[in-house]
């Protein structure tokens, strides 16, 4: 059969594939602790629900402007300028996508041609790597250490750029390791950026989900990089709208027209009754304080969470402090069992599902990802769960 080479070279989704399989096993009727979702909990907030109803009413069930409505580019220019500063113009550098990933893929369609070089620091959300390869570019990973919270060093960006480097990819707050980049970091990264001529595909959508005193710093908030950012961004984990899948990319001009050419043949426009939906999102002082309700709870989770691991954790299971999104980076370097077989035999022998660290690229190995979005009796079983299969186990060490 003929299929396309390029594709042989993208991996299916690890964590949908789990996802799946954690379907599967409970169709099968076994009870499993799902902690391998990055999907929130919460409903999505009752206004932004009877918004969409009254768009749908009001019938709008039909195409619409291929950049997005006019009204919700202009609630997303107003948000990006209130919480950053930074000016986009909602006529031309604006386009409504159908989540963050279709914003990355349109963003990545404007820039990238056959055979050039995207950076993605390792490690990362595997898509990042995947549509790089998808559009026929190249993803070079760039590693990172656990002691530089998985931020790769300005030497690391710089032994990986080459000629055929047209971009960087950044992710903060970061999934899968729940780190926040530093002020001080991003600027090093522009600079590294401006000496090279890169573009960046700012990945920002955990950007409201931010714990203790952390500040999430705007890529475009940087003067001197505004025309080389790509931000990309979604109403998905700030507004527990995962399922409707509407997202934005923010760029100069010249760039989103090109990424409108890449949405108009994938999707032609997103549904505007959806349109209508975020549009809520945006502008509801009610779900305003849902959200805030929301983020509290990731971090009591977090607390809880930690609290049980420093307290329990005999083998040797050490976690780092997440401070954004909605995940914990549980590091089991020291079992030296590789963390594919770990999530494998805790979701086969005590049913508790989780992401191996491998999956986000080799400096992910060591590692497990566990949600904080879901309810606390799961995170609590699934912790208590996990340790207890750990004590189990005869360790080498
Ligand atoms: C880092 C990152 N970017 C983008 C996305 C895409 O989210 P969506 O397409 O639902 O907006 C995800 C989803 O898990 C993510 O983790």
């Amino acid at each position: 059969m003929r299929l396309n080479q390029k594709l042989q070279a993208v991996w299916e989704s690890a964590t949908v594939a789990l996802a799946d399989r954690v379907r599967e096993l409970k169709a099968e009727g076994k009870h499993v602790i799902a902690l391998q979702t990055g999907d929130p909990d919460f409903p999505t907030p009752e206004p932004i629900v009877e918004a969409a109803y009254q768009a749908l009413k009001d019938g709008l069930t039909h195409y619409s402007n291929s950049r997005g409505l006019p009204e919700l580019r202009e609630a997303i220019s107003q948000k990006l300028f209130q919480e950053h500063g930074v000016h986009y113009d909602p006529g031309a550098e604006i386009l409504v996508t159908s989540g963050g990933v279709h914003a990355y893929f349109c963003a990545l369609n404007a820039i990238l041609s056959l055979g050039e070089e995207v950076l993605v620091p390792d490690p990362a959300w595997m898509t990042h790597s995947n549509v790089i390869t998808l559009l026929g570019g190249k993803a070079k990973h760039v590693p990172s250490e656990p002691e530089n919270d998985f931020w790769p060093k300005v030497d690391a960006w710089e032994e990986s750029v080459s000629p055929k480097t047209v971009a960087l990819v950044i992710n903060s707050p970061n999934n899968p390791t729940g780190s926040v980049a530093t002020e001080d970091y991003l600027r090093k990264v522009v600079d590294f950026a401006n000496r090279h001529d890169l573009h960046i595909i700012s990945d920002e959508v955990y950007n409201a989900i931010l714990f203790d005193s952390q500040r999430h710093v705007c890529m475009a908030s940087f003067p001197e990089a505004r025309d080389r950012i790509l931000l990309v961004n979604s109403f998905s984990k700030t507004y527990a709208m995962t399922g409707w899948r509407i997202g934005y990319l923010a760029a100069p001009a010249a760039i989103v027209s090109q990424a409108l050419k890449a949405s108009q043949h994938t999707i032609t426009n997103v549904s505007p009754f959806v349109q209508k939906a975020a549009l809520c999102a945006l502008n509801d002082a009610d779900v305003a304080a849902a959200v805030s309700k929301m983020v509290a709870r990731y971090q009591q989770r977090r607390d809880m969470a930690l609290k049980i691991l420093k307290e329990r954790s005999r083998v040797g299971i050490d976690v780092v402090k997440s401070k954004g999104a909605f995940y914990l980076f549980l590091d089991i370097r020291k079992l030296g069992m590789p963390s594919n077989t770990f999530a494998k035999r805790l979701l086969d022998e005590a049913l508790i599902s989780t992401v191996p660290g491998s999956v986000y690229g080799v400096c992910g190995e060591g590692f497990l990802r566990v949600t904080t979005a879901t309810s606390e009796e799961v995170i609590e079983a699934g912790i208590q769960g996990l340790l207890d299969w750990a004590d189990s186990q005869e360790w080498g060490n």
